[in-house]
């Protein structure tokens, strides 16, 4: 890696466990353009390291700026695709912290937990699963047949170590003599044990008596706890969807990759509530609805997506199909999104928890049922890495390369950069980010040379610029110029905003 003063070593750690595991993996080529994207993310304000002053809280990111604008331009996107424009969507803003109660129906204290395992000689902590996926994909290197070879040595039954009993994990890992996979030493493995992920913090009861509270691991709950509010306050009937964006807390033990799994994160989620014998057809539906998103509004690569259904031994025991939508990051395919079929899992367990009755009656065909939910969730601060990566572009040859942000307009944090040629017409250029300000966010820039001011905007993604010179402004025109093409045309400063407006 190359040094980056102090501020390196963050990345280096953030990157370390990357770089270590997935060594073996053949990844490290990719591993650098990882640290470029993540170099480009400090530098140019979209992620910073959190508390930085204090040393850094490891994994823990600030959005900067930059980072803040296209969070909130792909939520408001998802907002708009999901809410807006579905007239039996309706969007809801739950709390972060709720009765325990609420976790103990969804089952998340009692099995909300990773199978963790510790190397006794390190004292480092690992995910048993994690590794064993690994050791997996290690296998496939010398042998035909891993799943044959994994059966007769140990007995497993699939190639999803997550399902295996705990017990087996630590044979596995016991008997392959796998390594501790960040120092390459020989392992002394605990046994693996279970880990609950969910943050507690206490609320004050008397002065010496506290409650335990947990910040939420995910944000349905809200959802499915407010099912009958929602349906008695806004007259729907099912099917309908409740959508949700909001922040959710995982004592991750392994963090990982910069902000693709991080201990806070942000979800976007949405229950949709169906008729028990639509569930299959309705999950259908959402896989492409969500594939449609991606691609047609975000403007994701096609080629960088793919839809995984999950094996029969994979699901969940809740749910009848479950969907990943994975992406190919620079470190290989993982999951960018899931689309679940829940069934009545979660309403009935609240039904049985709370007492409360949370069944539909259907006035049409004078029936009550359960609904049966169909859970589109995605993270937004995983999604927005996504759009990095699919946006970084390096183009040309040698000292002749550029690299810049080919974000889609609709997500570009600064729409339109507004630069005077030279600094005494400032005053001019000035009336021109006034008027193009009130309909787009842009940034005005009149210092250095002008050739450095675009590459400063390609480099944030900004789509267009807007160059005011003395001769064109006098005779009402502007120049604007193309981040991707470089081109440059020029625009009368009447029609500009139409102009704009078109191209987005
Ligand atoms: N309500 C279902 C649920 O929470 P999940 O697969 O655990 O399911 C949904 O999470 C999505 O949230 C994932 O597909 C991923 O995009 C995002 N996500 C989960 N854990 C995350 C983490 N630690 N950091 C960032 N994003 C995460």
């Amino acid at each position: 890696m190359k040094s980056q003063g102090p501020q390196g070593n963050y990345y280096k750690n953030a990157l370390g466990y990357f770089y270590d595991y997935f060594l073996s993996f053949n990844y490290c080529i990719m591993a650098v353009e990882m640290k470029d994207l993540v170099d480009l993310c400090k530098a140019r304000w979209f992620v910073y390291p959190w508390s930085e002053i204090y040393g850094w809280l490891a994994n823990s990111w600030d959005y900067g700026p930059y980072g803040a604008l296209l969070k909130e331009n792909i939520k408001n996107l998802w907002i708009k695709e999901f809410v807006q424009k579905r007239p039996d969507m309706v969007l809801l803003d739950s709390a972060i912290l709720m009765n325990p109660q609420v976790w103990v129906a969804s089952g998340h204290v009692g099995g909300f937990s990773d199978p963790l395992i510790d190397d006794k000689n390190t004292k480092q902590r690992f995910r048993a699963d994690k590794l064993l996926e690994g050791l997996i994909e290690d296998l496939k290197k010398d042998k035909s047949d891993v799943f044959a070879y994994l059966t007769e040595k140990y007995g497993v039954n699939n190639l999803v170590p997550e399902s295996w009993s705990l017990e087996k994990q630590t044979e596995v890992m016991r008997g392959e003599k796998l390594n501790n996979p960040d120092t390459k030493t020989p392992w002394d493995w605990s046994d693996a044990k279970k880990f609950n992920l969910m943050f507690r913090t206490s609320q004050w009861v008397t002065e010496d008596s506290s409650a335990t509270l947990y910040l939420r691991p995910e944000t349905a709950q809200g959802i499915f706890v407010d099912f009958a509010n929602i349906l008695r306050t806004s007259r729907k009937k099912v099917p309908f969807w409740v959508a949700q964006v909001g922040k959710a807390f995982r004592n991750e033990i392994t963090p990982w990759n910069f902000i693709f799994r991080t201990r806070e994160f942000e979800q976007m989620e949405i229950e949709y509530f169906c008729e028990p014998w639509k569930d299959l057809e309705t999950h259908a539906t959402w896989k492409a609805d969500c594939m449609k998103f991606l691609t047609k509004t975000l403007g994701l690569d096609e080629a960088n997506l793919r839809l995984r259904d999950h094996e029969p031994d994979e699901l969940s025991h809740y749910s009848n199909a479950t969907t990943d939508i994975e992406y190919k990051y620079p470190f290989g395919w993982w999951e960018l999104r899931w689309v679940a079929d829940r069934t009545d899992f979660d309403l009935k367990a609240h039904m049985s928890e709370s007492k409360q009755d949370l069944s539909y009656f259907d006035p049409v065909n004078n029936r009550k049922f359960i609904p049966y939910v169909i859970e589109p969730s995605i993270g937004l601060t995983r999604l927005l890495l996504c759009t990095l990566i699919d946006a970084y572009t390096i183009d040309g040859e040698w000292e002749e390369t550029r690299t810049y942000l080919k974000l889609d307009p609709k997500i570009a944090p600064i729409k339109v950069g507004v630069l005077p040629v030279v600094k005494k017409i400032g005053e001019d250029a000035k009336i021109v980010f006034d008027i193009l300000s009130d309909e787009f966010v842009c940034e005005y820039d009149e210092v250095g040379s002008i050739g450095k001011r675009y590459a400063r905007f390609d480099e944030i993604g900004t789509p267009f610029c807007v160059t005011i010179d003395s001769n064109n402004f006098e005779s009402g025109n502007v120049t604007v110029r193309y981040r991707d093409s470089m081109e440059q045309e020029v625009v009368p400063l009447i029609e500009l905003v139409d102009f704009l407006k078109s191209k987005m």
